[in-house]
Parts: structure tokens; C-alpha cells; sequence
């Protein structure tokens, strides 16, 4: 991918409360396609850790990086300003693994100056959909946070 980086001494994004839910991040300008946003930072646990410590246990936020298929990335720290960008249904950006253990923001569409930066969570489809209700606003949202690939299991059972 062909990286533009907009302004170089500035930071593309700003943190502001969302409609989407609580905090997110906001684009500070007109941000390119394919430009590099934030890096994604936290702490690589273990699943078997994700699924047995009560620290992870709120289903209500959720800070988890699916890392591969033995880690996550634990993202909920303040030093990760990115753990505060919500997910869209029709995203403007996503997370790229470098493969050296760095995760980045990217920009995947034109983003305007204050449009709201989002990625697809990619939360899988399974029978506890319904504890994660979208919220995103936009013309495609099916209504809960699920990634992509999998909508189409959800039109066909409503
Ligand atoms: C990583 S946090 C995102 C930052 C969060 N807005 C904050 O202020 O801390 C993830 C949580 O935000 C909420 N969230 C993110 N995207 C959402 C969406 N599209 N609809 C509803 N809630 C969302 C969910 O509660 C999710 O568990
Ligand atoms: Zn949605």
C-alpha cells in the first residue's frame, strides 16, 4: 500500500465525544486514502487469558485486538488513543498487523475534517450477537457489531 502522510508535525485526529457511543476519534483535517493514523498499542495477552480473567469480562467495552489465532492485543491502556475509535458498519479506516508485532490505524477511504474515524471490529458472528447492538448511524448498519464477512448470516435468520 502507498503511504501519504498529510501533515507531518500534526496529529490527523482529535478525541470528541460521539454519537456513536462515549468518546472517539475525529479526523483533525482532510485526511487521504491509504494514510498511516495512529498506532494501535497495548499489551499481546494470550486468548486463553482473554477468556478466563475477569478483567475481560464487560461485555459492555471492549478493548480486545484479535491478534491471531493464539493472542490479543489487550488495548485497554491511556497511552492507546486509538482504543477510543469506534466501529462502523461502513468504516473509514482499518488495522493493519505490520507482522512486527505494530499494529497502525490506516485511512481507507478520503476522510473529511471532522468525520468520525471507524473500523469494522470484526467480532464474529455467534449466538451472543444480540450483546453487541450498532449504533454506528450508518445507511447499511445491520444493527449489531459484526464484521463484515459474516453479515449476510444475519439477514438470512430476520
Ligand atoms: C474500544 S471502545 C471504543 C471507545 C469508546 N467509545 C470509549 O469512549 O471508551 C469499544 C466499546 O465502544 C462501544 N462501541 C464502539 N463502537 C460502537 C458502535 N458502533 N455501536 C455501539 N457501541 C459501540 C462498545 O461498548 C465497545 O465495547
Ligand atoms: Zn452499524
Amino acid at each position: 500500500m502507498s503511504v501519504h502522510n498529510n501533515y507531518k508535525n500534526m496529529t490527523s485526529y482529535k478525541i470528541k465525544s460521539s454519537l456513536i457511543h462515549r468518546q472517539g476519534l475525529y479526523a483533525a483535517y482532510n485526511i487521504k486514502r491509504s494514510s498511516k493514523i495512529i498506532e494501535y498499542k497495548g499489551k499481546k495477552i494470550t486468548k486463553h487469558k482473554a477468556e478466563t480473567d475477569l478483567k475481560y469480562d464487560d461485555p459492555k467495552l471492549i478493548y480486545l485486538f484479535d491478534l491471531n489465532k493464539k493472542y490479543d492485543l489487550d488495548g485497554d491502556f491511556k497511552y492507546n488513543t486509538a482504543r477510543l475509535i469506534n466501529h462502523s458498519c461502513d468504516p473509514n479506516c482499518e488495522i493493519i498487523d505490520n507482522g512486527k508485532s505494530k499494529l497502525w490505524v490506516y485511512s481507507i477511504k478520503n476522510i473529511r475534517k471532522n468525520e468520525e474515524l471507524t473500523y469494522d471490529y470484526g467480532f464474529s458472528f455467534d449466538k451472543d450477537y444480540k450483546t453487541y447492538p450498532c449504533n454506528c448511524g450508518s445507511d447499511n448498519c445491520v444493527g449489531y457489531i459484526i464484521k463484515q464477512s459474516s453479515r449476510w448470516r444475519l439477514k438470512k435468520i430476520s
